[in-house]
C-alpha cells in the first residue's frame, strides 16, 4: 500500500516527501479553502514542491455541476506546469462526475472519483474508467457504519471482476484504519501529515530511544 498525503498545506507536503514515503497528494475544496490561496496556484506549487510524485488530485470546484463544467475546469487544470502528468482530476460520485470521468480518462487524463460510500458507487466509478476510487472511511464510521468493511468489499469486488482502478482509502482518521486497509488490499491510503507522524510512534520505541541515550551518556562519562 502506498501513501498519499491529504492536504493542501505545502509544508506538510514537503515534510512527508522528505521522509521518502510519499507517492501522491490529495486535496479537496475544504482543504484548499483552509489555506486561503488561489486553487490553481496551490496545485502548481504542490506539483513543483514534490516533482516525483505519481499523482496530485485537484478536485473540480463545487460550482461545477455538469460534466461540461467539470471537463472545462479539468482542461484548465491539466495545463498547469505545461501538462504535468501528475495532475489527477478529482470528480464527485454522481452522473455528471461519471460522465466527466469517462471523457477525461479516454483523453488519457487520470481521474479520482471521490465521495464513495457504497460498493455500487465504486463499481460504477471503475466501469467509467476511474484511475482511482476513494471510499471515505471516517465519514462512514461517524454515522456508525464500518468504513473498513466497505473497503474490504470493494477490494474483493475489484479482484473478482478484474477491475483495475486503484483504491484510495480516504477520510482516514487513526493508525488502526491504516493497518486494516493495508491488510484489506487498499492500493493507497491518503492521510493527514499528523497521522503519518503518529504511525512512527510506540511507547516502547520512545522508552528504547531514551534508554539508549541514558546508557550512552553513562558510558562516555
Ligand atoms: C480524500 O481525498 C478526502 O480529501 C479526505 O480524505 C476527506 O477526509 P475527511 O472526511 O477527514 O474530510
Amino acid at each position: 500500500m502506498k501513501f498519499f498525503v491529504d492536504t493542501a498545506n505545502l509544508e506538510d507536503i514537503k515534510r512527508a516527501n522528505k521522509i521518502g514515503i510519499l507517492a501522491g497528494v490529495t486535496t479537496n475544496p475544504s482543504l484548499v479553502a483552509k489555506e486561503g490561496v488561489k486553487f490553481e496556484d496551490r496545485v502548481e506549487a504542490i506539483c513543483q514542491a514534490a516533482p516525483k510524485l505519481e499523482s496530485v488530485s485537484a478536485e473540480v470546484t463545487p460550482d461545477a455541476l455538469t460534466a461540461e463544467d467539470m471537463i472545462a475546469q479539468a482542461e484548465e487544470l491539466i495545463k498547469i506546469n505545461d501538462g504535468d502528468e501528475k495532475i489527477t482530476i478529482k470528480v464527485p460520485m454522481n452522473l455528471a462526475g461519471l460522465e466527466a470521468c469517462r471523457y477525461l480518462t479516454e483523453k488519457g487524463v487520470k481521474v479520482n472519483v471521490t465521495l464513495i460510500f457504497t460498493v455500487n458507487q465504486a463499481l460504477l466509478a471503475a466501469r467509467a474508467g476511474a484511475t482511482y476510487v476513494s471510499p471515505f472511511l471516517g465519514r462512514l464510521d461517524d454515522i456508525s457504519e464500518d468504513g473498513v468493511q466497505l473497503l474490504e468489499k470493494i477490494a474483493e469486488l475489484f479482484r473478482l471482476h478484474q477491475l483495475d482502478s486503484q483504491i484510495i482509502a480516504a477520510s482516514v482518521r487513526h493508525p488502526d484504519h491504516i493497518t486494516r486497509v493495508a491488510m484489506a488490499g487498499a492500493d493507497i491510503a491518503t492521510v493527514p501529515f499528523k497521522l503519518i507522524d503518529q504511525l512512527t510512534k510506540h511507547p516502547l520505541t520512545d522508552q528504547g530511544i531514551d534508554k539508549f541515550a541514558a546508557d550512552w551518556q553513562n558510558a562516555i562519562k
